[in-house]
């Protein structure tokens, strides 16, 4: 199979890459990445010369069309991703997010080509910390930033694709990913790049915020099975059972890499800060016999944290920048 991963150069796809050349060494892979702040092609550096890398914007109508005539599924990670981002400037995240996916979508269209579109478990919203219920595929979407809001568009327009033109599209909604080569903006790497740095872990408002941890070798996974196994057409929620406050995860950190538990300060609060997300997976076990293969968390923040020691080369530079940006906007 010929695969067009889209944003293969960020962290959720850059992981996608180096483990499916792992478990499915017949797949043809095909990347293209615009090369971000957030894309780092190095990333890829172990399987380079096993896949073709393009840079590229995926709002481009020309080279979309000409990528996806060449290949037989497009999996599409790019996006621009982070909340805060979103928050301070949301244009990028109308041009990638919903522009991008609208140029995927018609290129699929005129070819015929099968689609797999990454999403995202903000497209719902929150849920209060004793709400009984977690999301099902059958939550209304109701994104609460701009990052959240041109996720669930771009989501939406995937599904008037399938139901106006046919396109061959399944969508898997994810909660929040754990692993290495996660950007340092994002809430773990920024935590253990600062300790590693000698900076206390900082915690938006009162830190009681719960995010579903999954590990993003188990959301990839999910990916594949939903490729290989899933009905076209078709929503999967994909979750690990993992849910921790944002102050657990800190304690967690602290614990991990031997610092006392009080070493933390708050920082001012995201604004529309959303309180809780939590998955229902149990349609994708049931119909792909998907299973997280990590269910300690412990385990694998202390593999993330090792990755992130060993590798501080990756993020150095961008850790500068990413502080600089952080100490404009005041968190
Ligand atoms: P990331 O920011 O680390 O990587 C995104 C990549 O997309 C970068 O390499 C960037 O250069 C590229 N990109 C952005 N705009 C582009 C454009 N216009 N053209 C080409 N490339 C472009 O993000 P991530 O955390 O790896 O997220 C990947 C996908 O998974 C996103 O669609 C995100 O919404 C979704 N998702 C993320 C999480 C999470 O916890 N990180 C959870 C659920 C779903
Ligand atoms: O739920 C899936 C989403 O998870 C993805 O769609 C997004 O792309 C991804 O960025 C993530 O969004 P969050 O906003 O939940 O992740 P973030 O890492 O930015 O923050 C996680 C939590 O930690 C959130 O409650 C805010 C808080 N936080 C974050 C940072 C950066 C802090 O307390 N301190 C921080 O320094």
């Amino acid at each position: 199979m010929k695969a067009l991963v889209t944003g293969g150069a960020g962290f959720i796809g850059s992981n996608f890459v180096l483990r499916t050349r792992q478990t499915r060494p017949d797949w043809e892979l095909t990347v293209i990445d615009s090369l971000s702040y957030a894309g780092n092609k190095n990333t890829l550096d172990p399987v380079k010369d096993d896949i073709t890398f393009v840079e590229g914007n995926i709002a481009d109508a020309e080279l979309m069309d000409k990528l996806v005539a060449d290949n037989d599924i497009v999996i599409h990670f790019a996006a621009e991703s982070h909340n805060d981002n979103s928050l301070d400037n949301p244009w990028p995240f109308l041009e990638s997010n919903v522009i991008g996916t609208y140029q995927i979508l018609e290129a699929v269209r005129k070819h015929g080509k099968r689609l797999h579109h990454i999403s995202t478990d903000e497209v719902y919203g929150d849920l209060e910390l004793d709400d009984p219920n977690r999301f099902t595929e059958q939550t209304p979407v109701n994104p609460s930033s701009p990052y959240s809001s041109t996720k669930a568009s771009a989501d939406l327009l995937v599904r008037a694709w399938i139901r106006s033109f046919g396109v061959q599209a399944t969508i898997s909604n994810c909660s929040n990913n754990y692993g290495p080569r996660q950007h340092v903006e994002k809430f773990i790497p920024r935590q253990i790049t600062g300790i590693l740095t000698g900076v206390k872990p900082k915690l938006y408002g009162t830190g009681e915020n719960v995010r579903d941890w999954i590990h993003v070798d188990d959301h990839n996974d999910a990916v594949v099975a939903i490729i290989e196994k899933g009905k076209l057409g078709q929503t999967y929620l994909i979750g690990a059972d993992g849910e921790k406050n944002n102050r657990e995860i800190i304690a967690l950190l602290l614990e991990l890499m031997d610092k006392p538990a009080d070493w933390f300060e708050h920082v001012n609060d995201r604004p529309g800060h959303d309180m809780r997300y939590a998955i229902d997976s149990s349609k994708l076990r049931a119909e792909t016999g998907w299973q997280p293969q990590y269910s300690d968390i412990r385990a694998g923040l202390a593999n993330t944290i090792d990755w992130y020691a060993a590798n501080t080369d990756w993020w150095q530079q961008s850790k500068q920048a990413t502080e600089q940006n952080y100490a404009r906007i005041g968190r």
